[in-house]
């Protein structure tokens, strides 16, 4: 009794001590470590990555329950298709099972599902159930919840630059040399998304992996050691808290 008492004060203390005027407005998350968490229990790897589809719903309602902007999780890499193809086969379900068990709350909840990455190279059930719940949460306004699959960013930033070359085929050397940072970041799949202000990846690697190299000039990063199936909202608080403690310059003083 007292151990839940003492538990909910805890939380509320911590809560009281985020303050709420400097929520980071685009959180990105490498949801590293649900194999190892799957192996610790000796369980197949898929039952990791089951319960790490549990694990957005959780971090996705405490988003959108702080006011955070933007989400970003890095669910597949262009890397990532090197796996066995029964892992592949089980992710790819993935969000066609999240999408039929957590669109009606996305949508109550006022969400916007987005994505990055190539996502018509996916299988077509996966692309269906991602135009769908794009569609249907077009017009929300709260949180944008954006899913990182089969995104990498070296192919995103070469994407970016063939685009780039075809739309500046017939400009002038003078064109070109304008061409700003600015201008850029719009041919890149974040074109109309913030730049992160905080990376999180669990599981305790210290690595970025390819994930938003452009966009992350700036972004601060915490490293936490749990395993993304056990990753929660007060883990998600306490990443705040120390975001919150950090001074960021941007290069200047
Ligand atoms: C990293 O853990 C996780 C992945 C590569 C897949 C993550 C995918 C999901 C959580 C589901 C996606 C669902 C939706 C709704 C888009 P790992 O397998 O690399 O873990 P390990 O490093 O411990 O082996």
């Amino acid at each position: 009794m007292f151990k839940i008492f003492k538990k909910n004060n805890d939380r509320q203390a911590r809560l009281d001590t985020l303050d709420l005027h400097h929520i980071p407005e685009h959180i990105a998350i490498i949801m590293d470590g649900n194999g190892r968490w799957a192996k610790q229990r000796k369980m197949p790897r898929i039952k990791g990555h089951y319960q790490g589809m549990e694990t957005i719903k959780t971090i996705t309602r405490a988003a959108s329950d702080l006011n955070v902007k933007y989400l970003t999780l890095y669910a597949f890499s262009t890397e990532n298709w090197s796996r066995p193809q029964e892992e592949i086969n089980y992710i790819m379900g993935l969000p066609v099972n999240f999408l039929n068990t957590f669109l009606p709350e996305l949508i109550e909840k006022n969400v916007r599902v987005e994505t990055i990455g190539f996502i018509d190279e996916l299988p077509t059930k996966t692309i269906q159930a991602i135009e769908e719940a794009k569609l249907k949460t077009a017009d929300n306004t709260g949180l944008t919840l954006i899913f990182a699959i089969n995104y990498g960013g070296r192919a995103e930033i070469m994407h970016g630059i063939q685009n780039v070359i075809k739309n500046y085929k017939h400009a002038s050397d003078s064109d070109i040399e304008q061409l700003t940072e600015k201008d850029f970041s719009k041919y890149l799949m974040t074109g109309a998304f913030p730049d992160p202000d905080l990376l999180i990846r669990t599981s305790g690697e210290q690595r970025i992996s390819n994930f938003l190299i452009w966009q992350l000039s700036y972004s601060e990063f915490i490293f936490n050691e749990k395993m993304w199936p056990d990753f929660n909202d007060e883990d998600l608080k306490a990443c705040i808290k120390t975001y919150q403690s950090r001074q960021r310059r941007f290069g200047g003083l």
